[in-house]
C-alpha cells in the first residue's frame, strides 16, 4: 500500500474530540493536520499514522515515550496524547501534539534569494540547531531522523526559533546514533548554504563545518551537538 494522502476535509471531527483545520504536511510514516480541540479552541497538530508504518502501534508507542522523556528539551515539540480512529474502514491511531507555526527548513531555504541562505545566516541557523540538539545528545539521547523536513523554522529577533518533529528509532540510544545526528546536521548545513553546486566556491569557515561531507572528517572533529556549537561560538574568520 503506498498511500500518500487521507484527504480530510475541514471540519471533520476526529474522535469526537478535534475538528479539522487544514493539512499540515506529510512523510513516510504519516500525514498530519492541524487540528483544533473542539472544547477549548486550542490548536493542536494531529499525525495519522499510516497502518503499514504502525504496527501493533509501535511506532506511535515509540514517539510518545520519546517525547515525553524528552519533554523537557525545547527544540521538540510536546506530546499531548494519543486517539484511536477509524478511516476509510480502517482502524488507524492519530498522535496528537503541539501545534508549531513555522515553515519547514527545505521550504525556508527554497525561497530565499538564490534558494540558499548565506554563510554567516545559516552558520546562526546551524547554531540555532544545536543548541537544542545538545540538550537532547546531553541526556545520551538522539533524534534520528534530521533532515529539513523534520524541521520547522521561524525567524525571530536576530535568531531562529527551531522546532525538531518525527524521530526515528535506529535502537537503543548509543554514541554511534548521536554521531549519526551529526551528520546529518552538518548535511543540513550543507543544504542550507546551497549544496553541491555551490560547494566548491563557499568560504573556508563553511567547508571547515562541512568536511567535503566525508563522514571520517566529520565525526574526527565533531561527535555531538556540542562540538559544533562551541566550534561556531569560538571560530576565527579569516575570509572577508
Ligand atoms: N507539530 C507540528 N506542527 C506543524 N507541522 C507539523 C507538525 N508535525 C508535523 N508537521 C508537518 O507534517 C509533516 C510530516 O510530519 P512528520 O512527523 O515528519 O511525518 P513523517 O514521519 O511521515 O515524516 C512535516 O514535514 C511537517 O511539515
Ligand atoms: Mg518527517
Amino acid at each position: 500500500m503506498k498511500r500518500m494522502t487521507f484527504d480530510l476535509h475541514a471540519d471533520l471531527i476526529l474522535a469526537d474530540k478535534y475538528r479539522v483545520i487544514s493539512r499540515l504536511g506529510a512523510g513516510w510514516e504519516g500525514e498530519v493536520y492541524l487540528v483544533r480541540e473542539t472544547s477549548t479552541g486550542i490548536e493542536r497538530s494531529a499525525k495519522i499514522f499510516f497502518p503499514n508504518r504502525n504496527p501493533r502501534n509501535r511506532s506511535v508507542r515509540f514517539y510518545a515515550k520519546k517525547l515525553h522523556k524528552l519533554r523537557h528539551c525545547p527544540i521538540l515539540i510536546q506530546y499531548h496524547n494519543q486517539e484511536r480512529i477509524e478511516l476509510e474502514g480502517e482502524r488507524m491511531t492519530i498522535l496528537v501534539s503541539e501545534f508549531v507555526e513555522g515553515e519547514l527548513l527545505s521550504a525556508f531555504v527554497r525561497r530565499q534569494p538564490g534558494g540558499r541562505l548565506q554563510p554567516f545566516e545559516a552558520m546562526h541557523l546551524l547554531h540555532a540547531l544545536v543548541d537544542g540538539i545538545e540538550v537532547i545528545h546531553d541526556q545520551g539521547e538522539y533524534h534520528g531522523d534530521l533532515h529539513s523536513d523534520n524541521v520547522l523554522v521561524q525567524r525571530r529577533g536576530l535568531g531562529f526559533d527551531v522546532k525538531l518533529v518525527d524521530m526515528f528509532q535506529w535502537g537503543k540510544p548509543s554514541a554511534a546514533n548521536i554521531q549519526e545526528d551529526v551528520v546529518n546536521l552538518v548535511h543540513m548545513f550543507h543544504e542550507m548554504v546551497g549544496g553541491p553546486m555551490r560547494y566548491a566556491k563557499q568560504p573556508d569557515e563553511v567547508k571547515e563545518i562541512c568536511r567535503g561531507l566525508k563522514r571520517g572528517l566529520i565525526l574526527s572533529r565533531f561527535r555531538t551537538a556540542g562540538h559544533l556549537r562551541q566550534h561556531l561560538e569560538t571560530m576565527e574568520w579569516t575570509t572577508r
